[in-house]
């Protein structure tokens, strides 16, 4: 009668041992931050926040690439993932020497007006605003604060306003938006909006037309206007924070314009009338009218609105007049 009781014993402790001996080399990830199938937008920057325990090694990959974390705090770890258009896969491995011993992943979906395909939303991924009720984690909370105090508006310093801890990243660019490099985040974010805070206005025109009086007079004064900028989204053209480019293009202007208007980057234009289809340069050389920068699309044509149905520049009357303008007369 005692034999199974032992073995009854035995097999308990086997289960107890092992138990415990998987708890002690299986450290518990958690990836607290984004929400799997996750649609960005913006510049395609997505952070990432996992928790696990501080001895263990963590490897992040971006599509393949290994990302190190930007912030390291006891048990929680920040990685800056900078997205690819489309589809993004992020993968997560806890090792123990070579061996994976807790892995996760996730998808994120970049969708950008110029990424120069035509994007499809793969089945299954949604906007997941993490300013809404239940998005952000509550644990975030131990150290940021979640709310926007009111002295937000118009901060004293940049590291006064409550979206400094988090939102650093959109100011590091060469050339940053007056309002922003104030960190006046609430002059164009909604703090009251619903169910997702820090709304702004679709389309942005009107915002933007709010401070870019100028603009407003000359876009409405033009009886033709370029077809993004009459749907008043700005920001398809524009970063609302700045950019590495002038004027915070998202793109530098030729490959800008040549995004939408694919065939003009062969060159084959202005002139593709001519014997043997001759071509006029469109870059790679000083632009005659202001020889400081690179000629571009937009030394002939103005993005936003013109006088002349083509949207050429210099408020000229007619071909031949746009031909002199750079070709002496
Ligand atoms: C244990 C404390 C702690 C927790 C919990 C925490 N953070 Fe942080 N986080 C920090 C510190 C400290 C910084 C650096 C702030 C600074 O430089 O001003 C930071 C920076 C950031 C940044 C800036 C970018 C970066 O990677 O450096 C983001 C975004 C961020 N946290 C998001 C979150 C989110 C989302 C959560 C909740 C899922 C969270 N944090 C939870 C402490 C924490
Ligand atoms: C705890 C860190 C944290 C703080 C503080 C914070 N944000 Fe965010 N915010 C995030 C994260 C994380 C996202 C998701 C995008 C990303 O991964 O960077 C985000 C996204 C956003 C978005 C896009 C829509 C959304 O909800 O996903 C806006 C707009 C925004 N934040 C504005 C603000 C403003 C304005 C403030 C200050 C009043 C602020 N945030 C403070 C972490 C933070
Ligand atoms: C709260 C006021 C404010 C709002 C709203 C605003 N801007 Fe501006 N913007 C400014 C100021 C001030 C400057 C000039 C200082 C600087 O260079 O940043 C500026 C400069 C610019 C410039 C560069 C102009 C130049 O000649 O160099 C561009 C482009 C621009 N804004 C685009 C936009 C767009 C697009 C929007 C809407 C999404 C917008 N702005 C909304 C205040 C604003
Ligand atoms: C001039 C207006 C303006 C100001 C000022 C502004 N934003 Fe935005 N922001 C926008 C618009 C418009 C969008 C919507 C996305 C788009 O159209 O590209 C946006 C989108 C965002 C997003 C999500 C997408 C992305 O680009 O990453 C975040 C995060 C964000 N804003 C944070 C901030 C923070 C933090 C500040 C203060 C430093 C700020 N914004 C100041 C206009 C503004
Ligand atoms: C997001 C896509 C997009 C981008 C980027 C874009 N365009 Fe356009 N463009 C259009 C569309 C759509 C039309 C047709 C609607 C219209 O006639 O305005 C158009 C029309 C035009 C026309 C007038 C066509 C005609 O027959 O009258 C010109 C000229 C032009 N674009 C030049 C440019 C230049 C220069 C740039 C770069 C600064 C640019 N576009 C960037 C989408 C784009
Ligand atoms: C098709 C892309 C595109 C769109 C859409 C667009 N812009 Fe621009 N924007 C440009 C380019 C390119 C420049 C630089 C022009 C130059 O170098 O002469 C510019 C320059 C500017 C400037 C500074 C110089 C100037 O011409 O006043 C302001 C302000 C501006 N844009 C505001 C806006 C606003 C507001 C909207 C929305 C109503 C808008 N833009 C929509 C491409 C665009
Ligand atoms: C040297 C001046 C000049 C430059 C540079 C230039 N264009 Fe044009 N563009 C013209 C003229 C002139 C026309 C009218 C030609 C015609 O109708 O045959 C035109 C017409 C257009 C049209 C409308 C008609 C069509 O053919 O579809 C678009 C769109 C356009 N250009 C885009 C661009 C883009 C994109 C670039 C930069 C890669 C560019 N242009 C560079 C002078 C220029
Ligand atoms: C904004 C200034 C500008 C305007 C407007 C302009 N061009 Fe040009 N054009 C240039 C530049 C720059 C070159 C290159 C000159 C060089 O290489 O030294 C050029 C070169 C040419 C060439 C020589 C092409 C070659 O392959 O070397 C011809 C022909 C020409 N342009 C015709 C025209 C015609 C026709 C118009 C009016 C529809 C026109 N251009 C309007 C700036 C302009």
């Amino acid at each position: 009668m005692a034999k199974p009781s032992h073995f009854f014993f035995a097999l308990l402790c086997c289960a107890f041992l092992r138990g415990h001996v998987t708890a002690a080399s299986a450290p518990t990830l958690a990836v607290l931050y984004p929400p799997d199938r996750s649609v960005v937008i913006g510049a395609g920057f997505a952070h990432m926040v996992l928790e696990i325990a501080p001895a263990v090694k963590v490897l992040v990959k971006l599509n393949g690439r290994p990302v190190d974390p930007s912030k390291l705090i006891d048990k929680v770890r920040h990685y800056l993932l900078r997205l690819d258009f489309g589809t993004n896969r992020v993968e997560v491995e806890a090792l123990e020497g070579d061996r994976v011993v807790a892995r996760d992943k996730r998808e994120l979906f970049f969708f950008s007006p110029i990424s120069g395909e035509q994007q499809i939303l793969p089945e299954g991924f949604a906007a997941n605003p993490f300013h809404r009720p239940g998005g952000a984690p509550e644990k975030c909370a131990a150290c940021h604060v979640l709310e926007s105090p009111k002295g937000d508006l118009s901060p004293a310093s940049p590291a006064a306003s409550s979206c400094y801890s988090c939102h650093q990243d959109l100011t590091k660019v060469r050339n940053v938006h007056g309002p922003v490099s104030l960190w006046m985040c609430l002059a164009c974010h909604n703090p009251t909006s619903a169910p997702a805070k820090y709304a702004t206005p679709v389309p942005v025109r009107d915002l933007c037309y709010a401070c870019h009086i100028d603009a407003k007079d000359y876009f409405f004064s033009s009886p033709y206007q370029h077809g993004p900028t009459a749907t008043g989204m700005c920001t398809i053209c524009h970063n609302p924070h700045g950019s590495n480019n002038e004027y915070w293009l998202k793109k530098p202007p030729w490959e800008l314009c040549t995004t939408c208007h694919t065939e003009k980057a062969s060159g084959r234009h202005v002139i593709a009338w001519g014997p043997s289809g001759n071509t006029h340069p469109t870059r790679g050389r000083p632009d005659p009218m202001k020889p400081e920068r690179e000629f571009s699309c937009r030394s002939c044509h103005n993005p936003h609105a013109s006088n002349m149905p083509k949207l050429w520049n210099f408020n000229v009357k007619s071909y031949t007049e746009l031909c002199q303008t750079c070709h002496n007369k």
